[in-house]
């Protein structure tokens, strides 16, 4: 596994992390084989775990606490995000300072940490970042709670504004092959000295219509999501069904190395059940992508445009 500086932040993180949300913290999702794939990335040197409050109904965050428990968490980069939060029926959305300050006492509890590596606000209008609520997160900083703050948003004009803002250190944006339009947003973030984090680099299993292959009951639930909410990811990911034909590289090794490809992301943040796939992926670190498959994934990004 190789490793990449954190923006300017004194962390360091494995250059492939775990996302621990989705499917992986759900309750139908066997406790004990969620709990080995992190087990499996620790000893592969994986450092970079990343949950949320809200999480796969909320179950996310105690599980990776569960999975954490009594193993040795130097080193590790742990991150959360605040601002969501499940009811037990939905997703609630409250930026408020005390909202943010609650979710981070009871991140506390569920990692058993006595500070959060990283907090990140998951999905803040720019609205939201209140003078209040930057002087809120940096007594967070100073009461030692948290360590880096980060910001995790699709929409590039608050990711634009963030980078401008001191008090966060780090952004995650989606950054995969279906979306290149990110990069020029992704150098903006890193040159004004932030930390970058890649989610969704598989596209969520968008390429090559992988999604949509159902081989176990966890694969209709991953199905279901992208019919529901992905439908034009869906399409363009068939232009990228090439990727998964290539000889002596997987169709997501591939997908990661693009991502890694570019050297102002810190770390690409995937998502995984399957131990086989968790092993292929950490397997993508080191990987260069060739120069005919870049230019083969340039040509599919520009057909889409
Ligand atoms: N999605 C979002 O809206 C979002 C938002 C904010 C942050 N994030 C962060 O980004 C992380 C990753 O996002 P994500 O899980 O939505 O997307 P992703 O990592 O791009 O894709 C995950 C999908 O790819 C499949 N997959 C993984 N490895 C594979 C392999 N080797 N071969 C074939 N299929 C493979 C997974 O299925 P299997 O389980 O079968 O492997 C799953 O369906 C999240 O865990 C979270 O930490 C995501």
């Amino acid at each position: 596994m190789l490793y990449r500086p954190l923006g300017k932040t004194s962390l360091t993180v494995s250059e492939i992390g775990l996302g621990c949300a989705s499917w992986w913290g759900q309750m139908a999702f066997d406790e004990r084989q969620a709990i080995a794939l992190v087990h499996a990335a620790l000893e592969r040197g994986v450092t970079f775990f990343d949950t949320g409050a809200s999480y796969s109904n909320g179950n996310a965050e105690p599980r990776l606490g569960r999975a954490l428990r009594g193993r040795d968490l130097s080193g590790l980069v742990i991150a959360t995000k605040a601002g969501t939060r499940h009811d037990g029926r939905r997703i609630v959305r409250d930026m408020s300072p005390g909202a943010i300050e609650a979710s981070v006492m009871q991140s506390l509890a569920n990692l058993g940490l006595e500070r959060l590596p990283l907090l990140q606000l998951h999905g803040p209008a720019i609205v939201d970042l209140t003078a209040q609520l930057l002087s809120t997160l940096e007594r967070l900083k100073t009461r030692g709670l948290v360590q880096a703050l980060g910001v995790n948003s699709f929409d590039p004009a608050v990711i634009d504004h963030v980078a401008g803002l001191p008090q966060f250190d780090v952004v995650m944006v989606d950054y995969n092959v279906l979306r290149p339009e990110r990069g020029p947003l992704i150098a903006r973030a890193a040159a004004a000295g932030k930390g970058v984090l890649a989610g969704m680099p598989l596209a969520m299993g968008h390429t090559g219509g992988q999604v949509l292959k159902l081989r176990a009951p966890r694969d209709i639930w991953y199905a279901l999501r992208a019919l529901k909410n992905h439908r034009a990811e869906v399409l363009a990911g068939r232009r990228f069904a090439f990727l998964h034909q290539q000889a002596g590289v997987s169709g997501a090794q591939a997908a990661l190395a693009y991502v890694l490809a570019n050297r102002d992301v810190a770390c690409a943040v995937m998502g995984t059940t399957r131990m086989a796939h968790l092993l292929e992926n950490l397997d993508a670190s080191g990987r260069a992508l060739a120069p005919e498959l870049a230019a083969a994934i340039a040509e599919a990004q520009s057909a889409g445009t």
